[in-house]
C-alpha cells in the first residue's frame, strides 16, 4: 500500500522538515491531519529559505498535491502571508487543497489564547500564542467555525451572532484584548477568504482515499511529536491535537487499515519548547553546549529549546502510540565530539525502575534518569565520503549508539541523518512507496 507517515517521537523539532522534505520526493501528496501554524520548519530550495508554519512541505514540489486535513486548524490570514512567500518567488500553490472540515482559527482565539496563558500564571504551558487551544476548544464545544464556511459566507451570520457577543464577553471577563469584530465585518471576512482561497476548499478524506485507491503515493506528515499529544503526552503541558498515530486517521479521514508505513523521527539527543517534565534535561552550561551546537531555537517563537540526553522511555511510549515501523534519527553529527554520551533507559521513582512514561506528574518531577553510558565519536572531515560508503563508513561509536537505540526498541533505524542538508542523508531502506 503506497502510505506512508512520519511522526516526531519527542516534543517537536525532531528534525521532521528534512526528514518529510527527503521522503515526499516520491509522494504524489503530503497531508498534514493535526495542529495549526504552531509548527514550524525551515526548508531551502537554491537561494530561496522558506519559513513554513501551516503548509504542508509537499507545496513547495511542483506536481505534487500539499492537503490540510480536516484536523487541522486553519489561519486563513497567516496561510496568506506563507502564500505570499512561496508565490513572491515565483512558484505556484496549485496543489494546495483544504478540507471543508478544517476549523478556522480567529482572531478571539488568539486573544484568549494569551489570557489563558496570564491566568495559568506560573502554571502556564508555554504556548505558542497561536490561537491552537481555544479553537481546538470551540470545535469540541461545537461552536467553531469551519473552511467549508467560507464557500458559504452568507450562513456564516447566523452564527456569528450568538458566537461573536460569547466572545465578547469571554475576553472582558478575562482582562484581555477587546474583539474588535462585528457581525458584518466577520460576514465580509468569510467573503473576502472565500474569493480567495475557496477554489483549495474540498472533501480531502475523498480526495486522499481515492488517490490510495489508485496507488499514488501518500505521504502524511506530523506536526509537534507524540509527547504534546493531548492524551498520551505530558499533560496539561501538551498541545491540543492528538499527534500520535490514530490522529493520521482522524485528521485526515483515512481508515487505520490503509497505513502502510509509520518512522518515527527521533533526534539523537531531547529538546523541548515551553514548560513541563523532562526528565533527561541538561542544566547550565552543558544544557547552553548542547543547545548551541545543536542550533535550538524556534521557528516560530525563537525561544531556545531546552535541551538533554535522549530519552528511550519516551521513545518506546512514542513508538507504542505511533505504530513506527522504521526510525529517522536526525542530528547524530551534533553529538559529534563529546567524550560520554548517555541515554536514559528508566526513570528512577522512590527507589522504583519505571520502564512505562507514567501519566502522574509528580511521578515525573521526582523522577530520576538511570543512565547507560556510550563513548563518545570524533567529527569528520569529509560527510561526502561517508554517505557514499554507506553505514558501515560511519563513526564505529555511533554505530554501537545507533544499534543500541534499536535493540532497545525493536525498530530499525532505517534513515540516518548526519547534517541539515537533504544530501546529508544514510537511508537503509530505501523504498518507501
Ligand atoms: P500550542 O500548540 O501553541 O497550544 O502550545 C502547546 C505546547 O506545545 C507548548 O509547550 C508549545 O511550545 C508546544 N509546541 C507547539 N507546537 C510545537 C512545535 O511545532 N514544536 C515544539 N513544540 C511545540
Amino acid at each position: 500500500m503506497p502510505t506512508l507517515a512520519i511522526i516526531g517521537a519527542q516534543w517537536g523539532d525532531e528534525g521532521k522538515g528534512k526528514i518529510t522534505d527527503y521522503l515526499a520526493e516520491d509522494s504524489d501528496a503530503v497531508v498534514r491531519f493535526q495542529g495549526g501554524n504552531n509548527a514550524g520548519h525551515t526548508i531551502v530550495i537554491g537561494d530561496n529559505v522558506f519559513k513554513l508554519h501551516l503548509l504542508p512541505s509537499g507545496v513547495l514540489r511542483e506536481g505534487k498535491l500539499a492537503i490540510i486535513g480536516n484536523g487541522v486548524v486553519v489561519n486563513m490570514d497567516d496561510m496568506a502571508e506563507e502564500i505570499k512567500q512561496i508565490t513572491d518567488a515565483g512558484l505556484s500553490i496549485d496543489g494546495l487543497r483544504i478540507s471543508d472540515r478544517a476549523h478556522l482559527i480567529q482572531n478571539y482565539h488568539k486573544k484568549l489564547d494569551g489570557a489563558e496563558e496570564i491566568y495559568r500564571g506560573k502554571n502556564s504551558v508555554g504556548t505558542t500564542k497561536k490561537g491552537i487551544g481555544p479553537t481546538y476548544q470551540d470545535k469540541i464545544a461545537r461552536y467553531g467555525f469551519r473552511a467549508g464556511d467560507i464557500l458559504e459566507p452568507e450562513l456564516v451570520r447566523e452564527k456569528a451572532e450568538f458566537i461573536l457577543p460569547m466572545k465578547k464577553d469571554l475576553l472582558k471577563m478575562m482582562h484581555a484584548e477587546e474583539c474588535q469584530c462585528t457581525v458584518e465585518k466577520f460576514e465580509d471576512k468569510f467573503k473576502r477568504w472565500g474569493e480567495t482561497f475557496g477554489k483549495y476548499v474540498c472533501d480531502t478524506s475523498v480526495l486522499i482515499n481515492d488517490m490510495i485507491d489508485e496507488g499514488k503515493n501518500i505521504l502524511f506528515e506530523g506536526a509537534q511529536g507524540a509527547m504534546l499529544d493531548i492524551d498520551h503526552g505530558t499533560y496539561p503541558y501538551v498541545t491540543s491535537s492528538s499527534t500520535v498515530g490514530g490522529g493520521i486517521c482522524s485528521g485526515s479521514g483515512v481508515a487505520p487499515n490503509r497505513i502502510d508505513n509509520v518512522v518515527g523521527c527521533l533526534k539523537a539527543y531531547t529538546t523541548r519548547v515551553g514548560e513541563g517534565p523532562f526528565v533527561t534535561e541538561l542544566e547550565g552550561e552543558a544544557e547552553e553546549e548542547l543547545q548551541k551546537k545543536g542550533g535550538e531555537f524556534g521557528v516560530t517563537t525563537g525561544r531556545g529549546r531546552r535541551c538533554g540526553w535522549l530519552d528511550l522511555v519516551v521513545a518506546e511510549h512514542a513508538a507504542r502510540l505511533c505504530g513506527f515501523t522504521h526510525w529517522a534519527i536526525t542530528k547524530l553529527d551534533v553529538l559529534n565530539d563529546y567524550d560520554k554520551i548517555y541515554v536514559c533507559t528508566g526513570y528512577d521513582v522512590d527507589g522504583k525502575v519505571l520502564k512505562h512514561f507514567p501519566a502522574s506528574l509528580s511521578k515525573l518531577e521526582k523522577a530520576k534518569p538511570i543512565y547507560k553510558e556510550f563513548d563518545g565519536w570524533d567529527s569528520w572531515d569529509d560527510s561526502e565520503k561517508i554517505i557514499k560508503d554507506g553505514y558501515d563508513a560511519l563513526p564505529k561509536n555511533m554505530r554501537t549508539y545507533i544499534e543500541f537505540i534499536e535493540e532497545y526498541t525493536k525498530i530499525p533505524a532505517s534513515i540516518i541523518s548526519i547534517g541539515p542538508k537533504r544530501s546529508e542523508t544514510i537511508d537503509r531502506f530505501g523504498k518507501w512507496f
